[in-house]
């Protein structure tokens, strides 16, 4: 590590490495953060980050995090010995800026999420939300400027921190920014439901950055689409998914970085005594039947409501499965504070009671659901899985459809939609559904338990070598590289 300011890779994220819980006593528990946007950085930025020097910036998403961000002697430390700084951002304005703004606003636009009869409502509590995000914005932007010196790169990461890079950019006109995007980028005819300044700002901010990245090349049109129509700014494309954009005084450039997996990584942790212990008591409960796991988190866009609903009709519409196959459908509680999302639990958890009334007999439960947070389970369902369905109605990549064939001891078919990033990268070795075709997810469903054993075997293997390809270090150091 140097103190050359140049060499040093700063990192900036809505969610960090970890989180904390306080216990009844009220000392303060870390636990390591979710999604495939922590798992990428956990796993690539150690490496990267090794010469120069690193540090992680993210905010603190509770008040126990707020705590933790008030010791310094508590600060964590990320992958690679990378320290990580919690920002204490107040929690009204995070609040606002998280729920209100990044995942009811921009996160539905992203998925073309809105239920357009009702949604959305751009009033003024809405205006209200947007002044909290820029006020979040600005307080990563103050940090990343007291931390950047002459030249240092800066990897600004999601929609949460949109407006960042031109924020930054104004305070440090000499740093080297790249904003990286892990969610889909809808059309402008849809991107332009946002008012018309916001829809402004959000691409304006992003083009503060010198380079600005996604996982999937129609992600990456989709954004230089709104370049050109929204800000009318000069876009030439290059090749598919890739192009510059000019605009007010700059060049940004743009491109894509698909995310995989470090399979070795992944493969150590499924043989650790916890995944061994719950994949022992998943294959009991399976009592040799075939296994369709699904693991998400209880999210809009998941589409579990339709996967669900296609079991369902692979056992009203081809009775010989009953009593031969169970679906064990795992999520992570995500979000709860939203109303939408509470109402979408509830309905997955009533779909799921009709279909065991429908089909449970004494010797055979059809389905387990359940939505907590267990890691090990996750990984251990992934390893023994038969039939891994993985449906979004769309998705920035979906690492689960990477990690599941990688854990999996004998081969699994993967049932994945034909909207999620990662159909790009694993093509024609999964068996590709339009999500929102229940019927056609039900044939696939059965076509994946129907599959000779070595054949799910060389599709799992096609689809490992393609994410193992795109390690978590490679997709950082392309990024990295990309600013020079
Ligand atoms: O952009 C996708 C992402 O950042 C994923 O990494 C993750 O699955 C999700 O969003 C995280 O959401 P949250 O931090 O709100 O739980």
């Amino acid at each position: 590590m140097t103190n050359d300011p140049s060499r040093l890779l700063i990192v900036a994220s809505n969610r960090g490495p970890v989180s904390y819980g306080q216990a009844a006593d009220g000392s303060l528990t870390a636990r390591r953060g979710g999604g495939g946007m922590v798992s990428g950085l956990m796993s690539g930025l150690g490496a990267v980050a090794a010469d120069g020097g690193g540090l992680w910036l993210c905010a603190a998403l509770s008040e126990a995090d707020r705590e933790a961000a008030r010791h310094p002697e508590l600060a964590a430390v990320g992958p690679g010995e990378v320290p990580v700084r919690m920002l204490d951002i107040p929690a009204g304005v995070f609040d606002k800026a998280y729920n209100g703004i990044a995942n009811s606003v921009l996160w539905f636009v992203h998925h073309m999420l809105f239920d357009t009869p009702n949604q959305p409502h751009f009033d003024a509590a809405f205006r209200a939300d947007w002044t909290a995000y820029v006020a979040y914005n600005e307080a990563f932007a103050d940090a990343l400027a007291q931390e950047c010196g002459q030249g240092t790169r800066v990897l600004i990461q999601d929609y949460h921190l949109s407006l960042a890079p031109r924020l930054l950019r104004d305070r440090h006109p000499a740093a080297r920014i790249a904003h990286f995007e892990h969610t889909p980028w809808a059309p402008p005819e849809y991107y332009q439901m946002l008012p018309d300044d916001v829809a402004i700002a959000v691409l304006d901010g992003m083009l503060g950055a010198d380079h600005v990245g996604f996982l999937a090349a129609r992600w990456a049109d989709a954004f230089l689409d709104c370049c050109e129509r929204v800000l009318g700014a000069q876009v030439t494309r290059t090749r598919a998914g890739a192009g510059r954009v000019a605009y007010r005084d700059r060049v940004t450039a743009v491109a894509v970085h698909p995310l995989g997996v470090d399979a070795a990584e992944l493969r150590a942790r499924g043989r650790e005594a916890d995944v061994r212990a719950h994949a022992r008591l998943l294959a009991e409960l399976a009592g040799g039947r075939q296994l369709i796991v699904r693991v998400d988190r209880t999210e809009l866009s998941k589409n579990m409501v339709r996967g669900l609903a296609a079991y369902r009709e692979l056992l009203r519409t081809r009775p010989e499965w009953r009593g031969r196959v169970t679906h064990l459908a795992f999520a992570y509680p995500s979000r709860s504070a939203l109303p939408e999302y509470q109402a979408y639990t509830a309905r997955v958890h009533e779909l799921a009671a009709e279909i065991s009334a429908e089909f449970r007999t004494p010797a055979w439960e059809p389905l387990i659901l359940d939505l907590k947070d267990d890691y090990p389970r996750s990984l251990a369902a992934c390893g023994i899985a038969d039939v891994l369905l993985v449906n979004p109605i769309r998705d920035g990549m979906n690492l689960v459809a990477e990690e599941g064939p990688i854990l999996s001891e004998r081969g699994c078919a993967l049932v994945l939609s034909r909207e999620a990033g990662a159909a790009a990268l694993v093509g024609e070795a999964a068996l590709l559904v339009n999500p929102y075709d229940v019927s056609a997810t039900a044939d696939a469903l059965h076509a994946g338990l129907a599959m000779q054993a070595a054949e799910r075997q060389r599709r799992s293997a096609a689809i490992a070598s393609a994410a193992t390809a795109r390690a978590p270090r490679r997709w950082l150091a392309e990024q990295v590289e990309a600013l020079g």
